[in-house]
């Protein structure tokens, strides 16, 4: 093929690629909103905690409110986050509750993603609310698998349909490992002395049992790192994603 050919060729396909892009955006029509609210709030989805890339098990649902705390259908809300953090949609109006439902998937990095709910109020003015996840890594995960083998059916009082919790069977409580305050306070040799030796060896109550021997080091380690993941306030405040940096 000769020079001009090429360039021809060249020319040709970036009037198809331009064309393509063209059709494309001109597709949906931007969103108009039928109604503004004042005040924009989170009604379920937070703090969820997935692997990094997955689908959050509960959608997002937030709720557009006049001054009066009333509900407003047809409030236009945006979902933005950084950290290629994908929804299902990004953007809808509010239906007859005033709510808007989106589904969520996590970026790609490991750390705590913050998801900015907005509306256009009429004055022009915008209301946001923000909704925290957590995406776990690959040692985090493993962490979360072991924990619900071995130890959610004593740290977590919520009681599911498959299994009822043990935690109210206890005279000494254990701590949900979200609870920052307490696992914060304890250092990463503290936990793993803990969970390897066991409450006894530690003058702690021996309804905590030991498990050096039935998880290796690293597994006791995964578990440290999924602790470490899901503390409420956070353990390491860096990791943050914020979007409106
Ligand atoms: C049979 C119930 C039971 C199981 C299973 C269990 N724990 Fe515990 N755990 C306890 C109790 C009770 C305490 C509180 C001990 C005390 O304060 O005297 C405790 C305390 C702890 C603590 C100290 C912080 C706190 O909650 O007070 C850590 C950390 C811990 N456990 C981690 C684990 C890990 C990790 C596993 C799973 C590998 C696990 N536990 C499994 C009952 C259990």
């Amino acid at each position: 093929m000769n020079r001009s050919g090429l360039a021809g060729m060249i020319a040709a396909l970036a009037l198809a690629v331009t064309g393509a892009c063209g059709r494309h955006a001109a597709a949906p029509a931007e969103l108009q909103p039928k109604a503004y609210g004042a005040a924009i709030v989170l009604v379920s989805g937070e703090k969820q905690v997935a692997g990094v890339g997955a689908a959050l098990d509960q959608p997002v649902v937030v709720q557009v409110n006049d001054a009066k705390g009333a509900p407003v259908p047809g409030a236009l809300v945006r979902l933005a986050a950084a950290g290629s953090v994908r929804f299902l949609p990004d953007r809808g109006l509010t239906g007859s509750d005033g709510q808007f439902t989106a589904g969520v998937s996590l970026g790609s990095s490991a750390g705590r993603y913050q998801i900015v709910a907005s509306t256009a109020g009429g004055s022009g003015k915008r209301a946001e609310v923000r909704v925290e996840e957590i995406a776990l890594g690959y040692r985090e995960t493993l962490g979360q698998q072991i924990n619900a083998i071995h130890c959610i059916r004593c740290h977590d009082s919520e009681s599911t349909p498959e299994r009822v919790s043990n935690h109210d069977n206890l005279k000494a409580q254990p701590h949900s490992f979200t609870e920052g305050a307490i696992m914060n306070s304890m250092s990463d040799a503290a936990l793993v002395a803990m969970i390897g030796h066991g409450g006894a060896a530690l003058n702690k109550s021996a309804e905590m049992p030991p498990y050096g021997n039935t998880l290796t080091p690293a597994e006791i380690d995964a578990l440290v790192a999924f602790i470490r993941a899901v503390a409420d306030p956070p353990y390491r405040p860096q990791g943050v994603f914020d979007a409106s940096n």
